[in-house]
Order: C-alpha cells, then sequence, then structure tokens
C-alpha cells in the first residue's frame, strides 16, 4: 500500500554542481575537466545541467572560464543548459557564447542580495527587466532564483510573504520558472510546506522549484515535504557540492546521489541513472581537497 499517495509519479532534477558546486572549490578546476564533468552528467540523463554563471570574476574567479566552459561542451537534444546571468553584461556574455536558458538571481532578504549582487531587492528586479525582455525576444528561457527563502545569514528568519512578494515581480517579468533557494539550508519540512501553500495561491506547481542546501541535514525530508505540497521540481548537486562565497556557514547543495536514491526507492521516475551520476562525482572527486559529502557516493565507495 502507498503511504505518501499524492507524490508526483516523476520529478525533473536540475542538476546544479557546475555552478553552485564548482562556484564555491578553492582547488583551481581546469575548464577541460569542468566540460568533462558537465557532459557526464547529460551523459547520466538529466534533463537540466545548470552550466556556469557570467557574473564578475572579481566575484567568483572559479567560474571566469564561462565562455569558454559553455562553448565547449557537448550539447544533448532535450538537455536544458542554463548559466547565471547578475545584469545586462553577463546576458551579453551569456548569448555571445551561444547561451539558449538563464538564470536570474535575486533574494528575499535586502542585505543578503546586496552583499551578493550589489543590489537592493528592487533595484535588482529594475536591473533583470531588460535581461528578461532580451531573452524573451530571442526565445531564451528564463528561471528566476529567489536566495534566503526561509533564512537570511544576516537578517534571520524570513516571512513567506516576503518570498511571494519576490516571486510576484519575477512573474510579472516574465520569467517562466521560480526556484526557491534555502540558501543557508535552515528549512523544515513545516516550513516548506507552509511557504509553498502560499505560493501555490499565486503560482503553478509546474513553475516552482526547490533548491535546497542540506547544511543541517534536513534537505531529503524537506523534498518530501515539497512532494507532498505539489512540487515536483527539484535542484540538486552531484557529490553534493554546494555553496555561496556571500552566505557565510552555507554547506553544499543536497546531493543528487541522495535524491535519486529516494525517489528510485519510492518508485518516482527522473530518467536519471544513479550509477552514471557516481562515476560523474567520482571522476571530479580527486581534484578535489575535501571529500565529497553525498551520503551514497560515500557508501558506494566502501
Ligand atoms: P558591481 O561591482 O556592483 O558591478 O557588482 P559593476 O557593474 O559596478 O561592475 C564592476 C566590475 O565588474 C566592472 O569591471 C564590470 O565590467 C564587471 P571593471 O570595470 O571594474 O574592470 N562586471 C562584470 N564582469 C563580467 N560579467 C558580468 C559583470 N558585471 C559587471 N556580468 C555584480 C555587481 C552583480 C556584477 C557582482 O556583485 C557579481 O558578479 N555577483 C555575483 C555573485 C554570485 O555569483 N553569487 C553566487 C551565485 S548566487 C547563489 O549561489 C545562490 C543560488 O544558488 C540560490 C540559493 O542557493 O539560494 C542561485
Ligand atoms: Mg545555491
Amino acid at each position: 500500500m502507498a503511504i505518501f499517495a499524492s507524490l508526483p509519479k516523476r520529478v525533473t532534477i536540475v542538476e546544479v554542481a557546475p555552478r553552485d558546486g564548482l562556484q564555491n572549490e578553492a582547488a583551481v578546476i581546469s575548464t577541460q575537466a569542468k566540460v568533462r564533468f558537465i557532459d557526464a552528467l547529460s551523459d547520466a540523463g538529466f534533463p537540466v545541467v545548470e552550466v556556469t554563471s557570467f557574473v564578475s570574476a572579481r566575484s567568483i574567479p572559479q567560474l571566469a572560464d564561462a565562455q569558454d566552459v559553455l562553448r565547449a561542451i557537448a550539447r544533448k537534444a532535450g538537455v536544458r543548459y542554463p548559466v547565471l546571468v547578475p545584469n545586462m553584461k553577463g546576458f551579453e556574455r551569456a548569448r555571445e557564447a551561444g547561451a539558449t536558458d538563464i538564470a536570474i538571481f535575486t533574494a528575499a532578504s535586502e542585505t543578503f542580495n546586496r552583499r551578493n549582487i550589489n543590489a537592493g531587492i528592487l533595484e535588482s528586479i529594475e536591473r533583470y527587466q531588460p535581461v528578461v525582455r532580451c531573452a524573451k525576444e530571442e526565445h531564451i528561457g528564463v528561471r528566476g532564483y529567489i536566495s534566503t527563502s526561509f533564512g537570511c545569514p544576516y537578517e534571520g528568519e524570513i516571512a513567506p510573504t516576503a518570498v511571494l512578494d519576490v516571486a510576484q515581480h519575477l512573474i510579472d517579468m516574465g520569467v517562466d520558472e521560480i526556484s526557491i533557494g534555502d540558501t543557508i539550508g535552515v528549512a523544515t519540512p513545516n516550513d516548506v510546506i507552509e511557504l509553498c501553500e502560499v505560493l501555490l495561491r499565486r503560482i503553478a506547481a509546474g513553475r516552482l522549484a526547490l533548491h535546497l542546501h542540506d547544511t543541517r541535514g534536513t534537505a531529503l525530508a524537506n523534498v518530501l515535504a515539497g512532494m507532498q505540497a505539489g512540487i515536483a521540481i527539484f535542484d540538486s548537486s552531484a557529490g553534493g557540492l554546494g555553496g555561496c562565497p556571500y552566505a557565510p556557514g552555507a554547506a553544499g547543495n543536497l546531493a543528487s546521489e541522495d535524491l535519486l536514491y529516494m525517489l528510485e526507492g519510492m518508485g518516482i521516475e527522473t530518467g536519471v541513472s544513479l550509477p552514471a551520476v557516481v562515476a560523474a562525482s567520482a571522476s571530479l572527486a580527486g581534484q578535489l581537497n575535501h571529500p565529497l559529502t553525498s551520503k551514497y557516493f560515500q557508501a558506494s565507495q566502501r
């Protein structure tokens, strides 16, 4: 007998390790190694692989080779390859390198947004207007991130209505999908249900994703809560890589391997091969100066 009757039959996983993971690594990873990692992830079956960021090299030196990476990957039919852009300059660099999907990123907390992209929330929304307009004209898909949706390292707890306000601005601007970020991994399942209920009153479930960092070990429980609330798009990161240099204390993202193991065990389809993800993570692991945090990955290496 199914215990969780209301769960989706299929979930879309957005693989973010090449961007959220590699933006946070101290070790220098070569462009070639990044490209191999991304190609291995799209070969593993992820329908979306977030490739890199077209941000200031002073802010994120790890991704300064964004154009070379995006140009060199082997694009698979049916796979989307979004890249982060913080402003018009980023959009133009991304477009030159052939981006067909972008992600803009703002936050539910004023202080975090200032530290991260040197703009207040409304200021960033203004800054993104021309970016989204140009993207739409060129049929480039647009995702919008809302960081610190559950808590901020500088301001503490964030009210669901604050997230809804930002989400409404993004929807009005024309973004296709909104990813709700638990940037510092503070959410528990009740918080997820509460926020999803507030958002789902105005926004269709098919346009909402959850982006969970696993700082306090609640990410998988939060996926379950999200699925029960009606969400079927989740961001995760091979090996559990990830973090944000502007969010002190943030740990890695929910690990793709751990998410896949849970979903497979529950009979929920993803189209992704778990052994292929483990192989992709293993090929990168030797180049990092720390072990990978994914529990499933660790168990698979014993
Ligand atoms: P700023 O200093 O206000 O920008 O930074 P500016 O417009 O005054 O320009 C300053 C310099 O940066 C200039 O160069 C610009 O040309 C250059 P200079 O004349 O001094 O040599 N510049 C750029 N270079 C390349 N690409 C660009 C670009 N823009 C300006 N696009 C800015 C503002 C937004 C640029 C900066 O703060 C920045 O790049 N921030 C990015 C921070 C970041 O990437 N954070 C991590 C990603 S967000 C995240 O991880 C959270 C998420 O995972 C969800 C979650 O977990 O919640 C998405
Ligand atoms: Mg993140």
